[in-house]
C-alpha cells in the first residue's frame, strides 16, 4: 500500500516508511496470528502484553454480543449502573490484595487508569484537608501510558522529552534505588508529596525485575511518609507474573492499583483504578459530600465489562495463572543460552511469562539499526517480538503458549541474532 492509499496513522511509527511495509493481521488462534497473505506468526509478545488467554476465544465474542443484544451501552455517571459493571467491579475487588477495594473503570486502557489514579491521589489529599500533597514521584525506565499524567510520570526520556512538562510537580527517582525515594521525599518535604507510582516489574522500559527487597522497602518508605503507594499493574495484573497480581507475587498492599490489558485480554478495551479503603473512605463514608469530579463517556462500558467477566472465567477455569507459574522456569531455561551470545549483554527473566534479551550497548553502537534488523529477521522466521527502549527484545507471550513454542521463540531469536551481522 502506498502513502496515498493508506490513511491509517500508526502509533510509535515513522510514517514516511510504514506505507508499503504494513503487516495486516486478519486472524488469530492460540498464540498464533495470521496476516492477509496467510503467513503465520507466533506472537511472542501477546500483541502488546495483553492477549493473555490467547487468540480465537469465541466465548469472549459471544459475551460481548450477548450483552450488546440486551443493552449495548449505558453510562455510569451519577446513579446509573449496569449488571456487568457491578459484577466485574465486585469480582476484581474480591481478587485484589486489598480489603474492600472499590473499582473505578476506565474505557481506554492503562493510560486512562493512570491519569485517573493520579487525579484521584491529588483529590484524596484535598478531601482529607491536606491539599499541599501534590507531588507525584515515579521512576526511571517507567512507562505509565501516554495521557498527560502518564507521559509526565514516564521515565523513558524519548517518550516524555518532546512534550515538555505537561503535568507539573512530578519527580523521578532511579528505578532500583529505594534510598533515592526517601531522599527526594525528605528534600521536597513529606507534606508536599502525595503519591509514588511504581510498576512491580518495569515493563516497556525494558522488563526489569525488582531488586530483592526493593518493593517492600519503597512501600514502607511511602507508609512512613504518608505517601500513597500506587502499583501500576497494567502489565502485571491478572496473572502475568504467575500470581493474580504482581502485588501478590511481591507481597505488596498498595493504596491503589491500576489495571487494564489482562482484565479483558484486550478483546475489548477496559482499564480500572482499584482503590483501597484509605483512599476510598473520604468519598464513600456515610454522610460525605466529597465527589471525585472525573469520568469518561465510556466508563464501565457494559460490553467491555461482560468480556472482562468471561475473560476471568477462562483464566479461572483453565487455571492459566498457575500455568504461567509453571512455564516461568521453562521460559527462563529456553532463553538462558542467549546470555552467551556475542551480541547479548543480559537475559532478564524471573517472574512469570515476562522476559527481555538485551542487545549489548557495544553491539548497538558498532552496528546502528542492529535491534531493528533482529526484530525483522525474527518476523521473517515467523516470530513477533519488538524492541524496548531501542535495546531489549520483549518476550511476553499469551498464557496458553506451549513449552515447544517457547523453545521455538528462543530458537528464532538465536538465529535472528546470528544472522544480524551477515
Ligand atoms: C505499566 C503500564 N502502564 C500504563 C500503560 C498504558 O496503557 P494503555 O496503552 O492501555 O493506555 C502501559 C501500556 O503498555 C503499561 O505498560
Amino acid at each position: 500500500m502506498s502513502g496515498r492509499e493508506t490513511a491509517l496513522w500508526h502509533p510509535f511509527a515513522t510514517m514516511a516508511t510504514v506505507p508499503g511495509s504494513t503487516v495486516t493481521m486478519v486472524r488469530g488462534e492460540g498464540s498464533t496470528v495470521y496476516d492477509a497473505s496467510g503467513r503465520s506468526y507466533l506472537d511472542a509478545i501477546a500483541s502488546l502484553w495483553y492477549v493473555n488467554v490467547g487468540y480465537g476465544r469465541t466465548e469472549l465474542a459471544e459475551a460481548a454480543a450477548a450483552q450488546m443484544r440486551e443493552l449495548a451501552c449505558f453510562q455510569a455517571y451519577e446513579v446509573f449502573s449496569t449488571e456487568p459493571a457491578e459484577a466485574l467491579a465486585r469480582r476484581v475487588s474480591d481478587l485484589v490484595p486489598m480489603a474492600d477495594a472499590k473499582v473505578f473503570f476506565t474505557p481506554g486502557g492503562g493510560s486512562d487508569a493512570i491519569d485517573s489514579a493520579a487525579k484521584l491521589a491529588r483529590a484524596y489529599w484535598g478531601a482529607v484537608g491536606r491539599p499541599g500533597k501534590q507531588i507525584i514521584i515515579a521512576r526511571s525506565h517507567a512507562y505509565h501510558g501516554m495521557n498527560a499524567y502518564g507521559t509526565s510520570l514516564g521515565g523513558i526520556p524519548a517518550f516524555t522529552d518532546p512534550f515538555g512538562p505537561l503535568v507539573t510537580l512530578v519527580e523521578h527517582v532511579p528505578w532500583d534505588d529505594a534510598g533515592a525515594l526517601a531522599k527526594v521525599i525528605e528534600q521536597a518535604g513529606a507534606d508536599r508529596v502525595g503519591a509514588f507510582f511504581c510498576e512491580p516489574v518495569v515493563g516497556a522500559g525494558g522488563v526489569y525485575f525488582p531488586p530483592e527487597g526493593y518493593l517492600a522497602e519503597v512501600q514502607q518508605i511511602c507508609r512512613d511518609n504518608d505517601v500513597l503507594f500506587v502499583a501500576d499493574e497494567v502489565i502485571t495484573g491478572f496473572g502475568r507474573t504467575g500470581e493474580w497480581f504482581g502485588s501478590v507475587r511481591y507481597g505488596l498492599q498498595p493504596d491503589m492499583m491500576t489495571v487494564a490489558k489482562g482484565l479483558t485480554s484486550g478483546y475489548l478495551p477496559l482499564g480500572a483504578v482499584v482503590v483501597g479503603p484509605r483512599v476510598a473512605d473520604p468519598f464513600w463514608r456515610a454522610g460525605s459530600t466529597e465527589m471525585f469530579r472525573h469520568g469518561y463517556t465510556y466508563t464501565a462500558h457494559p460490553a467491555a465489562c461482560a468480556v472482562g467477566m468471561a475473560n476471568l472465567d477462562i483464566l479461572e477455569r483453565e487455571q492459566l495463572v498457575s500455568r504461567v507459574r509453571e512455564l516461568e522456569s521453562v521460559l527462563a531455561a529456553a532463553l538462558a543460552p542467549l546470555a552467551d551470545h556475542e551480541l547479548v549483554s543480559e537475559v532478564r527473566t524471573g517472574a512469570g511469562l515476562l522476559a527481555a534479551v538485551e542487545i549489548s550497548a557495544a553491539a548497538r553502537e558498532a552496528h546502528p539499526g542492529l535491534g531493528a534488523r533482529v526484530v525483522a529477521a525474527a518476523r521473517s522466521q515467523g516470530v513477533i517480538t519488538r524492541l524496548l527502549r531501542g535495546a531489549a527484545l520483549q518476550i511476553s507471550p499469551p498464557f496458553v503458549i506451549t513449552a515447544e513454542e517457547l523453545q521455538q521463540i528462543a530458537g528464532v531469536l538465536t538465529t535472528s541474532l546470528d544472522g544480524a551481522l551477515a
